[in-house]
């Protein structure tokens, strides 16, 4: 029998892991730890407690709150992260990197103590701004499009690669989850740890407690259902900036071979996400949930561009397809609709958090 413990585990990523791992696996012991941090993760405490996965209160950023796990633990998915973009742009960034970074390490210090694979979860934010600004972009009529010619290596038209440059400021955000790689780099290297870095761009659906500055295809679909108002923000304010975007249940394909087969990925990071063919603009995503909600609402236009903003981000998922074969195959219509009947379902729960 396996014990996997995912920090962040009431999360959005965490909690859909927990649950997708005991439903293929139920005879695995799976456990939860989270401080609660973020407004709507009590609310899945519930969906863990069916089926028998364990939760533990717990704050990363002390590493004394890893002793209440007293099993002998296999694998650590490191799902636990102060995920804004915009944390600690306010000058207060104790808790972004006591949590992104300090937090990493408690639990790199874990996995070497119960000699266990560590699965981390970093993001498409490592790069940096500027780079990804000065991607040569076409303006069409509903989107930026990445241009055929292009200056910096590790862009295409497929997406962003691992061998993108990464010299250049990346939001307080991105710099933690990098530092945290540069540490999960050096466990590998010096304690022969097994670890695997997944870069991710967006990763949506289900159990996600949407909000402007993360998780925001979670919050178009709610505002569209509970009929109130969006913006565009930035890049002129016509809605045309992309994201790729990837359904949870897309990443644990990814993830559950991780955890089985470490060795193929031992010590690699890999960029994942949508691609290409799962990427929309916001423009885009409004007609999508115009179609599936029935509802038309009003969405105002910012010209100005927020700080840290970036115009376009899809993933090219090369090295993770040619290493494995995966590639992701829930389209942005079916994900969408995932998410519209999550929050039908649940519309008096997630009300407050989402509306
Ligand atoms: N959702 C995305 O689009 C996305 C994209 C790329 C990378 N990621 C990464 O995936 C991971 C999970 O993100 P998510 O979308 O599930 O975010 P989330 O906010 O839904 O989940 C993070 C969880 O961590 C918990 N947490 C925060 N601080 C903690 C602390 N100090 N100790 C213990 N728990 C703490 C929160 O309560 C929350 O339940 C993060 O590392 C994030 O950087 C997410």
């Amino acid at each position: 029998m396996s014990t996997i413990l995912i920090t962040g585990g009431a999360g959005f990523v965490g909690c859909n892991l927990a649950v997708l791992l005991k439903e293929k696996y139920p005879a695995y012991h799976i456990v939860c730890f989270d401080n609660l941090k973020r407004r709507g993760s009590e609310l899945n405490l519930q969906k863990l407690k069916a089926l028998d996965i364990d939760f533990i209160h717990g704050d990363i950023r002390d590493k004394s709150d890893f002793d209440q796990i007293r099993v002998p633990v296999h694998c650590v998915i490191d799902a636990a992260a102060e995920p804004s973009v915009l944390a600690g742009l306010d000058g207060n960034t104790d808790y972004l990197i006591g949590t992104n970074l300090n937090g990493t390490i408690n639990a790199l210090n874990f996995c070497l103590k119960h000699k266990a694979k560590f699965i981390f979860l970093s993001t498409s934010r490592v790069y940096p701004i500027k780079a990804i600004e000065s991607i040569n972009v076409v303006e069409e009529a509903t989107r930026f499009e990445i241009a055929a010619a292009q200056k910096l290596p590790g862009i295409n038209t497929d997406g962003i690669s691992e061998t993108f440059p990464l010299t250049g400021a990346r939001s307080l955000y991105g710099a933690t989850k990098l530092a945290s790689e540069m540490m999960v780099e050096e466990y590998h290297e010096m304690f022969g740890l097994q670890t695997v870095v997944n870069r991710c761009g967006v990763i949506t659906g289900p159990y996600q407690m949407g909000k402007v500055d993360q998780g925001v295809v979670v919050l178009w679909m709610a505002k569209h259902f509970w009929k109130k108002d969006l913006s565009y923000v930035g890049y002129g304010g016509t809605g045309k900036q992309v994201r790729d975007m990837i359904h949870i249940k897309d990443l644990f394909g990814i993830i559950d071979r991780q955890i089985h087969e470490i060795e193929k990925f031992n010590g690699q990071t890999f960029n994942i996400g949508g691609g290409r063919a799962i990427s929309t603009s916001l423009q885009e995503l409004t007609a999508v949930c115009e179609r599936i909600t029935g509802n038309k609402i009003a969405i105002q236009a910012v010209r100005e561009t927020r700080q840290a903003d970036i115009r376009l981000y899809i993933t090219d998922n090369s090295k993770i397809t040619g290493c494995t074969g995966w590639s992701p195959q829930i389209k942005v219509d079916e994900i969408m609709e995932d998410i519209f009947g999550w929050i039908k379902t649940n519309e008096q729960q997630l009300k407050p958090i989402l509306s």
